[in-house]
Parts: C-alpha cells; sequence; structure tokens
C-alpha cells in the first residue's frame, strides 16, 4: 500500500510539473505574433525588429532589459508592458521558441 502510495505521488507530481512548464511556441502566438507575426517581417507593430534569427540568449537578454528597463528603443513602452507581465520561465521559453525559429 505505501508502495502505491509512492508511486502515486511521483506520478501526480510529475503531471503538476508537467503541466506548468510553458510552451514557448503557444506563448509565442498568443503573446507575440500579433505585433511580430512569425518573427520574419519587420511589419510597424513589430517596432520594424525582426526576431528570428536571434539567439536565445539575445531574446532573454533583450526581454529582461525591457522588464529592468536597460533595453529598449523608440517603441519601447509596448516591450515594457509586455515583457513586465511575463513569469521568468515565461521569457526563457518564449526566448528558446524565437531562438529555435
Ligand atoms: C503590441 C505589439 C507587440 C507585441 C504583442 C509584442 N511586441 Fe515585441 N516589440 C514590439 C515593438 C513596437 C518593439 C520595438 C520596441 C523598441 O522600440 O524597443 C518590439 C521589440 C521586441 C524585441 C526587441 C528586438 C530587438 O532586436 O531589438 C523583442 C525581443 C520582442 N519585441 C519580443 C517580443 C515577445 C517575445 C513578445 C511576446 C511575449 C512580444 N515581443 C510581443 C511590439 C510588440
Amino acid at each position: 500500500m505505501k508502495r502505491l502510495l509512492a508511486i502515486m505521488t511521483v506520478v501526480f507530481c510529475f503531471g503538476v510539473t508537467a503541466a506548468f512548464a510553458v510552451d514557448g511556441g503557444a506563448l509565442y502566438k498568443q503573446r507575440c505574433a500579433k505585433c511580430h507575426k512569425d518573427g520574419t517581417e519587420s511589419s510597424k507593430a513589430g517596432g520594424g525588429v525582426v526576431l528570428k534569427g536571434q539567439s536565445s540568449g539575445e531574446i532573454s537578454m533583450k526581454m529582461n532589459g525591457y522588464a529592468d528597463g536597460s533595453y529598449g528603443g523608440m517603441k519601447k513602452k509596448t516591450m515594457i508592458r509586455i515583457a513586465s507581465q511575463l513569469e521568468a520561465q515565461e521569457i526563457k521559453a518564449v526566448a528558446e521558441y524565437i531562438g529555435s525559429m
């Protein structure tokens, strides 16, 4: 019985962790694609920047920079709002997704 309980605990914890793991691609589609499209376009809404081709390190550095005020251009207000709404793990996941485009 004890052993069954232990197995169930492990399975349960694993399920919870998986549920909290952030899907960078889905997050991008929901929260970024409106302006940045598929990442290749330098659209006006996206501030004329092309995200595709940038490494995940560059993206997370820029996102964290928007959030703490150390990075940004003419239209940074938009990104400051967006970046500061994201959790650290969401920034990491979305940066990894963009890095893999
Ligand atoms: C409402 C439109 C909008 C949305 C939504 C949006 N962005 Fe932006 N993004 C911009 C604008 C405008 C800029 C240019 C800001 C500036 O002047 O610094 C920008 C710039 C950036 C940059 C800096 C690129 C560079 O090379 O300087 C990154 C990285 C970025 N966005 C990532 C994201 C991510 C990731 C998301 C989704 C979580 C997102 N953006 C959602 C409008 C948007």
